[in-house]
C-alpha cells in the first residue's frame, strides 16, 4: 500500500525554540515513520512580511534545517527542501491565482489580523495578499493527503482545500483535498511566563548549549508570593513548574507537593529542571555539533530534498498544464 502523503512548512525567521518544537517538529517527527513527508523551508513566505530586511535570509535556511535535522527530522525518511528551489512552486501559485477570487483572500482572518498587528511594516502587497494561494501552491503541488499543522493555519488549509475544489471542478480532477492534522502540542510557556516568543526574547533556543540553559532557567519567573524558602508555594501559576510537567515526568508530583508544602526551595527546584531539560536536549545538542563540523552535508541534504521534490512537482505542474489546455513545449 502506498503511504499517505503529508506536508507542511516553516519560515526561515531565525533560530527555532522550544515553543516551536513542542507546538510542532515533535509531531513532525514522530509522522516521518509512518507517511511519506515533505517539509518545506518556505523562504518565499518569510519574503511576504520580512522583504524589506533579507540580510539574514541565506543563513536562516540554513539555520533552520539545522534545527530540524537535530531535532530529529530525518532526511533519509523525509524529504526536507527549500520552497524557492521548487520553482514548479511558483508556477502552481501564478496559475492558481487565475482562479482564486480576491474576497476569498481578503476575507481570510489572518490576513485581516496581520494587517493590524504588524502595523509598522508595509504589508499591503499583492504578495501578502496572496500568501494563502502561495501556501496552496505548496501542499496542492505535492498533492498532500494530510497537513500538519497548528491551530492558527487552519483558515489557510480551509482556503487551499477551496482552491483545490475550484480547480477540480473547472479542470477536472486533479487535487486531492488536503485534510488539517491538527498538531499535538505540549503547553510550555516562555522563561517569563507569557507565550514562549521570539518576540518576547523569553525562549529556549533549540541551539541553546547546556549553560546557556543553566543560566536561562534561573532566570525563569516562579510564585512571586514566595519569599523565604519555607513560603508554601503555588507551582500552578509558576513557569518552572509548567516546565516540570514537560520535562521531569517522574517527580512532577513530588516537586508539586513540596512546592505546596514550602520544603523546597526555587532555587533547588530550578537546578533540578535545568539537569532534566539539559538531559533531554542533548541528543539534539550533540546532533547538531556533529552536523556543523560539515557544512558542506546540510547544503548535500538541502539539494537531495530540492531534487526530490522537484520531480512530484513536475509531475504535477505537467499535469495541470494539460488539464488547463496549456500548450507545454519543452
Ligand atoms: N503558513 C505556515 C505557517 O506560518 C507555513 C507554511 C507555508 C505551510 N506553506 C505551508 C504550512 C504549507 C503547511 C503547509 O506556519
Ligand atoms: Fe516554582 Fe519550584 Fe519555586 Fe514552586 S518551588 S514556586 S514550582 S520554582
Amino acid at each position: 500500500m502506498t503511504r499517505q502523503r503529508i506536508m507542511s512548512g516553516m519560515r526561515p525567521t531565525g533560530y527555532l525554540h522550544l515553543g516551536n518544537y513542542f507546538g510542532a517538529l515533535e509531531n513532525w517527527v514522530k509522522l516521518q515513520n509512518d507517511y511519506d513527508c515533505f517539509f518545506s523551508i518556505v523562504d518565499w513566505h518569510a519574503l511576504t512580511t520580512g522583504y524589506e530586511e533579507t540580510k539574514d535570509l541565506k543563513d536562516n535556511i540554513i539555520n533552520i534545517a539545522v534545527d530540524w535535522i537535530s531535532a530529529g527530522l530525518d532526511p533519509e525518511k523525509s524529504t526536507i527542501f527549500v520552497q524557492s528551489a521548487v520553482k514548479e512552486i511558483a508556477d502552481l501559485h501564478l496559475l492558481l491565482s487565475m482562479i482564486v477570487p480576491l474576497s476569498w483572500l481578503e476575507r481570510c482572518p489572518t490576513y485581516k489580523d496581520q494587517l493590524q498587528q504588524l502595523k509598522e511594516k508595509n504589508i499591503t502587497t499583492y504578495g501578502f495578499l496572496g500568501y494563502p494561494n502561495l501556501q496552496a501552491a505548496d501542499i496542492l503541488i505535492h498533492k498532500a493527503d494530510i497537513v500538519p499543522v497548528g491551530e492558527d493555519q487552519l483558515p489557510h488549509l480551509e482556503l487551499a482545500r477551496e482552491i483545490a475544489r475550484r480547480f477540480n471542478h473547472m479542470y477536472g480532477q486533479t487535487f486531492p483535498e488536503p485534510q488539517a492534522k491538527m498538531n499535538q502540542i505540549k503547553l510550555l510557556p516562555g522563561l517569563d511566563g507569557r507565550k514562549m516568543s521570539k518576540s518576547y526574547d523569553n525562549t529556549i533556543a533549540l541551539s541553546d548549549s547546556p549553560d546557556a540553559i543553566r543560566d536561562k532557567v534561573k532566570t525563569m519567573i516562579t510564585d512571586p508570593q514566595r519569599i523565604k524558602k519555607t513560603d508554601p508555594g503555588n507551582p500552578n501559576i509558576c513557569s518552572v513548574y509548567a516546565f516540570h510537567k514537560v520535562f521531569s515526568e517522574g517527580i512532577v508530583k513530588e516537586v508539586e507537593e513540596n512546592c505546596k508544602a514550602g520544603t523546597i526551595g526555587c532555587v533547588q527546584c530550578k537546578k533540578l529542571l535545568a539537569e532534566n531539560i539539559v538531559t533531554y536536549m542533548a541528543p539534539m545538542y550533540e546532533k547538531r555539533i556533529k552536523l556543523l563540523e560539515d557544512k558542506g552535508k546540510i547544503i548535500d541534504i538541502l539539494k537531495t530534498g530540492n531534487a526530490a521534490a522537484r520531480v512530484i512537482a513536475k509531475q504535477t505542474i505537467s499535469e495541470v498544464y494539460e488539464k488547463m489546455n496549456m500548450l507545454e513545449l519543452e
